[in-house]
């Protein structure tokens, strides 16, 4: 049975408490800290990198570092975030053909599994599952997923513009999650982006199982609803 997961992203934290705030994640409920890598080319913004991962590291010995990574060459970054002690990588699909890597999505998922960490990989709302977009050049995303689903842990579908926390959730995103949940009933499915007490029920029944949350948790300190939402998700 797929096991819910609950992944409050550190980004809408005060970041100079971070050690403080991930602790107070996990004692209410937290699985996993979904950590937002951005390096201001792949996306519009720049947010924190390995160096600041490895303080948490220190200070959550024990806790699963999620390391969302919104960067235009995640295979330069990898072993860094090994020694950092990220325990997953997600990349994004699009970051192959659109920034003209010369590497395959095999290659980084090869990669990051060698290094001892779970694979994952993302996939931007203008892009679509099936059919190939401008975005994507030539490649197809569930193809990807297909060839190389023994070794990805998860599947992230986002359901904003990555970027920026606090945006609006893009609904229009759960005909992607319902596709994938029945294609692989066994598989992590993510989504991130506007999740929040009023929108976590459209993506658990849309199949998702894994819940990023960043404004719907950190910003109001002491909102436990949408945790004490999640733990009749994970009841159920
Ligand atoms: C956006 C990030 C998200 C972000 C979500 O690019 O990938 O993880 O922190 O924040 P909320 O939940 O506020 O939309
Ligand atoms: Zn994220």
């Amino acid at each position: 049975k797929l096991k819910a997961i609950i992944c409050p992203s550190m980004l809408s934290c005060d970041f100079a408490q971070m050690g403080k705030e991930g602790q107070r994640m996990v004692d209410s409920g937290a699985d996993w800290l979904h950590m937002d890598v951005m390096d201001g080319h792949f996306v519009p913004n720049i947010t924190i990198g390995a160096p600041i991962i490895k303080s948490l590291r220190k200070a959550l010995p024990n806790v699963f570092l999620d390391c969302h990574l919104m960067v235009s060459d995640p295979m330069k970054w990898v072993k860094d975030f090994q020694s950092a002690g990220a325990s997953q990588i997600t990349f994004h699909f699009e970051c192959i053909e659109e920034c003209k890597n010369n590497y395959s999505h095999k290659d980084i998922i090869h990669r990051i599994n060698e290094c001892g960490m779970k694979a994952a990989m993302a996939i931007k709302p203008k892009t679509p599952l099936q059919e190939k977009n401008e975005n994507s050049k030539g490649l197809n995303a569930l193809k990807v997923i297909e060839e190389n689903i023994e070794h990805l842990n998860m599947i992230l579908i986002m359901t904003v513009e990555p970027g920026f926390g606090g945006q609006n959730f893009m609904e229009d995103m759960m005909p992607k999650v319902k596709l994938l949940r029945q294609k692989f009933p066994h598989l992590n499915i993510q989504v991130d982006g506007g999740v929040n007490v009023e929108t976590i029920d459209t993506c658990s029944k849309a199949g998702a199982n894994v819940i990023v949350s960043g404004s719907g948790f950190c910003v109001n300190l002491l909102n436990h609803n949408i945790v004490s939402r999640f733990d009749i998700l994970k009841g159920g």
